[in-house]
């Protein structure tokens, strides 16, 4: 990519105690709402270096790893080996490629804040899953703008609930429902993130 947002961050990405704690607490929430299986091919968008995917990975067939950022992929590749399932790392812009493929589930961890058009990227999950396909996505509730402290490519200071639900179901997505997920304690402040979760 052009503009590799994550290309001095990668390496030092699971360095930081509160990420991994919150993507860790993300991924209970996915297990605990969501009927996983060894039969399923799953996507990962925006899977960065792995952090969620490698919690998920015992519970599933084939992880699909969708991220725009060569220095994250070379990252989550180092894991290969160590995953308990299969693994494909696709390097894309899903924002602005198609990917013409249906998965039995879509999972995403702190992605969807960096993607400018979420209308059209909720269309875009409900065409890659099959019917009953399940879709995971945690990101951030509404903050002030401050939890970011360098520019990584962010279109949106986290997510007003009610409208995020309204978006899925107009997508098409049935069940969907908002629950809490985590919270990430910054020294500047404590910001709440929500798990959205819904089928096709
Ligand atoms: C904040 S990181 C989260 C990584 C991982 N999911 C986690 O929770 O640790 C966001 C990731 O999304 C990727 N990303 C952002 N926009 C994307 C897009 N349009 N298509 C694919 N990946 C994207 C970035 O490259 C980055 O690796």
């Amino acid at each position: 990519m052009s503009n590799d947002y994550f290309k001095h961050k990668a390496g030092s990405y699971e360095e930081i105690n509160h990420r991994v704690e919150n993507v860790e607490n993300i991924a209970n929430s996915i297990l605990a709402t969501t009927q996983l299986e060894k039969t399923m091919n799953i996507m990962d968008f925006g899977s960065g270096t792995g952090l969620l995917l490698e919690r998920v990975a015992p519970y599933v067939g084939k992880i699909t790893a969708v991220d725009i950022s060569t220095a994250m992929n070379e990252q989550l590749d180092k894991k290969r080996a160590d995953l308990n399932c299969d693994l494909e790392i696709l390097e894309m812009d899903l924002s602005k490629s198609f990917l013409d493929r249906k998965f039995d589930g879509i999972i995403s961890s702190m992605t969807l804040h960096h993607v400018d058009d979420i209308r059209s990227m909720f269309s875009r999950f409900y065409a890659m899953l099959r019917d009953g396909g399940i879709l995971a996505l945690a990101d951030l509730d509404l903050e002030d703008g401050s939890f970011h402290t360098e520019d990584t490519g962010v279109f949106h200071f986290g997510f007003d609930r009610e409208l995020l639900l309204d978006i899925a179901k107009e997508a098409g997505f049935k069940s969907a429902e908002i629950t809490s997920a985590s919270t990430v304690c910054k020294p500047q402040g404590d910001y709440s993130v929500f798990l959205l979760t819904g089928h096709r």
